[in-house]
């Protein structure tokens, strides 16, 4: 990557009221469409009754069977995280991009000339061409715990550092309830997955801003992508759309359900499922009267471990499809990538 430069934060362009800059206009075909996509008809999957195992769940792994092989995107209700704490993360979350940019930048992911991956801030330009998200982030590692930079956890609003700490616990344990589904519809140990993240899983939290945008058919909050991750837990904004998926060369929205979690596969169980399991491609689309925040929650395996598909997924009839690589690696490959807009799943194929 060339030496990056770096660029206003999104918020401030928004709110001076000032002409596009350049860097965030999409060529015309890669704009979004005018027209308002079909919405997708998302399976809602109630993780309660899918684990009881006492016959009723079949309904509910159908669901996630046809699910996980067609749009690689479902929503789960049927946790412990009640709709009030979710409402109190995504409060919390408005207030700090609410903030002064001076208190803001405390967490700053700027140090001196350069860039670090975590904090507060915007991706660095690394090429000249590059076209910039409408979109800005706060990135921080939340697991394993000791990995946490706590310098750069906002002390602002104050209530910010402890609720984060509790929805890195609750949604683990989300994450996990949705893995051991995932293991059993491939029929492998129903931990095998859970056994995969074990302690030593990177477990990193994006909190995205998306702020107004005079001209929406223009830009995009977040350029398409697939995740890196094993799986990503999004919590989305309560009110406002923009999230669409990629399905045969076409978008569609995915709609909000005000208290469920959007569970988004990543490439890491895409490869490690030898592709039964699809990590889609999703993009974010600008409001042009209301902001819009979200959360994710990118579960990744430890770096020193080898990205590989499961035992049980390979045979004659379905051979290795990806190169078997240290996920530090992967992952390298898959920033480098990512802001060229290439598929990192694409360049893993055999
Ligand atoms: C992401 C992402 C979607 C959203 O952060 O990788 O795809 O709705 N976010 O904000
Ligand atoms: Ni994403």
């Amino acid at each position: 990557m060339g030496k990056e430069e770096v660029v206003e934060m999104v918020q401030e362009l928004a709110e001076s009221g000032q002409a596009l800059p350049g860097c965030y206009i999409l060529p015309e075909k890669q704009r979004p469409d005018r027209a308002s996509p079909s919405a997708l008809d998302i399976p809602v999957i109630d993780l309660s009754l899918l684990l009881r195992e006492t016959g009723c769940e079949d309904d509910q792994a159908k669901r996630l069977q046809y699910a996980v092989q067609s749009w690689g995107l479902f929503q789960v209700i049927g946790y412990d995280l009640s709709p009030s704490f979710l409402d109190e993360v995504r409060d919390v979350v408005r207030k700090f991009f609410q903030l002064p940019m001076d208190v803001k930048q405390k967490s700053s992911n700027l140090k001196g000339e350069k860039l670090e991956p975590e904090g507060y801030g915007n991706y660095g330009v690394a090429r000249k061409d590059q076209i910039i998200d409408w979109n800005d982030r706060l990135y921080l590692s939340v697991q394993p715990e000791e990995k946490r930079r706590l310098d750069l956890w906002p002390e602002n609003p104050c209530s910010f550092r402890e609720i984060l700490h509790e929805y890195t616990i609750q949604t683990r344990k989300v994450a996990e309830l949705v893995l051991l589904a995932l293991a059993k519809l491939l029929k492998l140990e129903k931990n095998y997955f859970v056994n995969q993240l074990g302690d030593t899983a990177e477990v990193r939290a994006r909190f995205n801003y998306y702020p107004r945008c005079s001209r929406p058919d223009l830009v995009l909050g977040i350029n398409p992508h697939s995740d890196g991750s094993l799986i990503t837990i999004l919590l989305p904004d309560k009110e406002v759309e923009g999230l669409q998926v990629l399905r045969d060369g076409d978008w569609f929205k995915v709609p909000i359900i005000p208290h469920a979690l959007l569970i988004n596969l990543g490439n890491q169980i895409q490869i490690m499922s030898n592709g039964i399991f699809k990590s889609p491609v999703h993009r974010v689309t600008a409001n042009s009267e209301k902001d819009r925040i979200s959360v994710a929650m990118f579960y990744s395996l430890e770096p020193e471990k080898t990205l590989e598909a499961a035992e049980g997924v390979v045979d004659e009839t379905r051979p290795c499809l990806y190169k078997k690589m240290r996920v530090k690696d992967f992952l390298n490959i898959f920033f480098e990538k990512y802001t060229q807009g290439v598929s990192t799943i694409e360049w893993a194929r055999i």
